[in-house]
């Protein structure tokens, strides 16, 4: 009888541009994992383009399992189960993962785990850190930004979440119109660095409003009047690298202030020492993690953070949820009924954000 501690698992992960398969063992060791970032391919067209993503995935995931099966030096027969991203994402990827994952448990007998890809990145914490239940996550990626309390496996109570876009989003918006290429946020970061943040302000949208909600649009559309204002100066370096810093540091006010609210709310509400994760694409960014440290060590939190390339889309923390749940004793699903979800919020309890475009 294998252990929880000696369980195998096969991660895969296509829910948006990565993609991606692993192979963990429930000790935490990882025994393989392989990436293939998209990047290249929606470059091009300046974002993520549905039909392009799910043919790439089909072309890459059969030889990087095999590989990643290869580089663990295990057969099929010898996995304790499979851990597929299921949703949310674009569902033409979900569909590539999902079918492929359903495919093999079939064929080799295996149980097999259906994982959100927000739980993915919310239990990464307990990969890298050991963190205990339970603990605040900001989740900050290019389709996501919410606050939510991790109580448990399968558990989660969300404080916040975005009323209109995704941080990630904000971020690959403000590049377009800079031309700063896909994806944004890395090279909105590289010109931030070189920027003066005070010369050409932004506004931090719900800035000390009740509430732990965010608001991104108004932002972007600051960034878009500015760029108008200025004309052709919009194009000189010294200004793209003031208007980077602007909205970067207005993103950072933002992000500060509403995990402050959140942080107060978990601590009145759980005895629990106070912890706060951040996962996501969004958490590789540095002044966004040099904030939340300052912000952390200001509330008497313990701040974790993942390693960079555990932040971003990856098959790793797939493969760990699908531990998680199995260690859990949660039960593997009938294999032949799992359908994929393009929508699919962690807390299905929670109010409705206000706003237009509600994101779960
Ligand atoms: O988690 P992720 O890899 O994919 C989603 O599940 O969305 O996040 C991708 C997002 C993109 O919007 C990208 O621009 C943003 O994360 N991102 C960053 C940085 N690196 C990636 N945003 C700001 N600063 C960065 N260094
Ligand atoms: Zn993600």
């Amino acid at each position: 009888m294998t252990t929880a501690a000696q369980a195998r698992i096969l991660g895969i992960e296509t829910s948006c541009d990565e993609t991606a398969a692993a192979v963990l063992r429930g000790d935490r060791a990882i025994l393989a994992e392989a990436v293939f970032s998209q990047l290249d391919l929606h470059a091009l067209y300046g974002g993520v383009v549905p039909e392009i993503a799910a043919r790439a995935h089909v072309r890459k995931l059969d030889r990087m399992i095999a590989a990643v099966m290869a580089e663990a030096d295990l057969t099929f027969a010898e996995l304790d189960g499979i851990a597929v991203t299921a949703g949310p994402g674009l569902a033409g990827g979900l569909l590539v993962g999902l079918a492929t994952a359903q495919a093999l448990a079939v064929v080799h007998r295996l149980p097999l785990y259906p994982v959100n890809h927000l739980e993915a990145h919310a239990l990464t914490a307990r990969l890298t850190h050991d963190a205990a239940f339970p603990y605040l996550l900001l989740l900050i990626s290019g389709g996501h930004c919410q606050l939510l309390v991790v109580e448990g496996v399968g558990r989660y109570r969300r404080l916040g979440t975005t009323i209109d876009d995704a941080v990630g989003e904000a971020f690959d918006k403000v590049a377009k119109m800079l031309g700063l290429g896909y994806p944004g946020g890395p090279a909105v970061e590289r010109h931030a660095r070189e920027g003066d943040p005070d010369r050409l302000p932004l506004p931090r949208p719900l800035l000390g409003q009740p509430g732990c909600h965010f608001s991104f649009s108004g932002l972007k559309t600051a960034v878009r009047h500015r760029i108008l204002e200025l004309g052709r100066e919009a194009a000189e370096p010294r200004t793209v690298a003031d208007l980077c810093a602007g909205f970067e540091a207005a993103v950072c006010a933002v992000l500060a202030d509403r995990t402050r609210r959140a942080m107060r709310r978990f601590r009145e509400a759980y005895a629990a020492p106070p912890v706060l994760v951040v996962a996501g694409g969004v958490a590789a960014n540095r002044a966004i993690r040099a904030a939340l440290e300052e912000l952390a060590a200001a509330e008497g939190f313990s701040l974790l953070l993942p390693p960079l390339r555990l932040c971003g889309d990856n098959a790793v923390m797939v493969a760990w949820a699908g531990l998680e749940r199995l260690a859990a004793g949660l039960p593997p699903a009938a294999v032949e009924t799992v359908r994929i979800r393009t929508r699919w919020p962690l807390d299905p309890e929670a109010e409705p954000a206000p706003g237009a475009g509600v994101k779960a």
